[in-house]
């Protein structure tokens, strides 16, 4: 993929802008994290439930009406969003304590409201895959055009097409989509780029669609493969979970199912660079290898050690790593997700290295957080090269979105003195307690 591809604004339907700064925390509301620079982390952490596959799981719970029963959601403030966003359309959402961890318990009504309201889903960009579902359980839906993170457009251009292609038919009404299908037919739908959203949106509308649906192209990203499970314990019929093409069997009904959420590869990403950071050797509990596999053998080229451990994943990694390219592109390629941290690392790392962001324009900004913390780094346009310095130095830096401010903690973890993340909110919109988690391995960051 180039710069000429999903990265050029796009006319339809484009989608910018900042999140709503005022966004509610999971935790209560923490704004700064304060970490202080030093200590080598060594230890045990237990990695919690996929966001990216946990937000659209509780979507995919719109196709059929009953009882449903969600284990290892994590309690981050985008899910708080989208339970939100199910109460708005009649259903019941509620967190049940167990003796592990709590379960998200979902009662979905035999009618239910087709809308989704402004001010929910102009927080969080993930609320636009409410459409797909919308769509195939009442054959119309309302959803105002969501909002999401601060870097650069993110149209969804692609979904309306592959829906369009399924029968849908879309205007645009007082800033809300509204999209109508009296009967969703299948269709053999090409993707111009393997877009996350888009292949959901238009799984979860054709599992409800007459006849069959081929998607090719679709993205293979592991949540994807974790929703078609769900969807397959409903009574859907999706054959090539994981792959490029995925074969649809519409059916007439589905039905309620239980499930348990896959664990976040990228919250594993940032314990992973967080040893890097410092030095050390951690376990993450409940990690997959087979998720981030290229993440792994990347971060060994720069000098680390991981391994697959009957707990989830063991790393170890020297004082200081070495410098390597880095590209994004979608999966099983390295994640635009993983990044940030990525450039964190390089930016102590020996050497030069250069990271080609693929995917998203203006998923940069964070770069001149980290040169106020001395980093050496250049950017050009999707490109930015950075000059390992041997230490950075703590200071005052802000979190644009959630994994830019992710990634600005873990850099404070090798930082002499002390760094204070501001607009911690976004941290907190996909990360549960990541001050506790990374105190636990011997770290020093507070939540305030
Ligand atoms: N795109 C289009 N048109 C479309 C849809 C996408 O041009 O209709 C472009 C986007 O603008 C972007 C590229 O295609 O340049 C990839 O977008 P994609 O649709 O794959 O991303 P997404 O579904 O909006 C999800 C994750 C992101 C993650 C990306 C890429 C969720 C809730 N979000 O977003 O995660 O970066 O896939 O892997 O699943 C995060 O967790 O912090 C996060 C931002």
């Amino acid at each position: 993929m180039s710069a000429s591809g999903p990265l050029e604004p796009s006319t339809v339907l484009g989608v910018s802008g900042p999140v709503g700064p005022d966004e509610p925390s999971a935790e209560g509301s923490i704004s700064r994290l304060i970490v202080t620079g030093g200590a080598s982390l060594e230890g045990k952490v237990r990695v919690g439930g996929a966001k990216n596959s946990a937000l659209k799981l509780v979507a995919a719970s719109l196709l059929a009406e009953g009882h449903y029963r969600l284990c290892n959601v994590p309690r981050i403030t985008d899910v708080e969003l989208m339970s939100e966003v199910l109460r708005a359309t009649g259903c019941s959402v509620r967190w049940e304590e167990t003796e592990s961890t709590p379960e998200l318990v979902i009662d979905v009504p035999a009618r239910i409201e087709p809308v989704a309201p402004y001010e929910l889903v102009e927080q969080f960009r993930a609320s636009i895959v409410i459409l797909g579902p919308l769509l195939a359980r009442c054959g119309e839906a309302r959803v105002a055009l969501p909002g999401g993170d601060d870097f650069g457009p993110r149209p969804i251009d692609m979904h309306v097409r592959g829906l369009g292609e399924l029968g849908a038919r879309f205007e645009m009404v007082h800033g809300y989509i509204h999209a109508t299908a009296p009967a969703l037919v299948g269709s053999k739908i090409l993707l111009e780029f393997p877009s996350v959203g888009a292949t959901e949106n238009i799984l979860m509308a054709s599992v409800l669609a007459g006849g069959v649906t081929v998607i090719d192209n679709a993205a293979r990203e592991p949540e994807i493969a974790d929703l078609c499970e769900l969807l397959n314990k409903m009574g859907a019929n999706i054959i090539g979970a994981g792959s490029a093409t995925l074969t649809i069997e519409g059916v007439a009904e589905l039905h309620s199912a239980d499930h348990t959420v896959i664990p976040d590869r990228i919250e594993t990403a940032t314990y992973l660079a967080a040893v890097g950071v410092t030095g050390g050797e951690i376990i993450i509990e409940g990690a997959r290898h087979d998720h981030m596999a290229v993440l792994c053998q990347k971060l060994g080229e720069m000098g680390m050690r991981i391994s697959p451990d009957a707990d989830g994943l063991w790393a170890l990694a020297p004082s200081r790593l070495r410098s390597a390219d880095c590209p994004t592109l979608p999966y099983p390629g390295l994640a635009t997700d993983f990044m940030p941290f990525l450039v964190a690392l390089l930016a102590t790392a020996d050497g030069v290295g250069i990271v080609t962001e693929n995917l998203f324009a203006g998923r940069f900004r964070y770069i001149d957080e980290l040169r106020r913390m001395g980093a050496d780094i250049h950017t050009d346009t999707h490109h930015a090269v950075v000059r390992g310095v041997e230490r950075l130095s703590g200071a005052q830096v802000k979190a644009h979105d959630i994994r830019a401010g992710a990634a600005l903690v873990v850099a404070g973890l090798g930082a002499e003195g002390a760094t204070i993340v501001s607009d911690a909110e976004h941290v907190a919109r996909g990360y549960e307690d990541l001050a506790g988690k990374l105190s636990g391995l011997g770290a020093d960051v507070a939540a305030e």
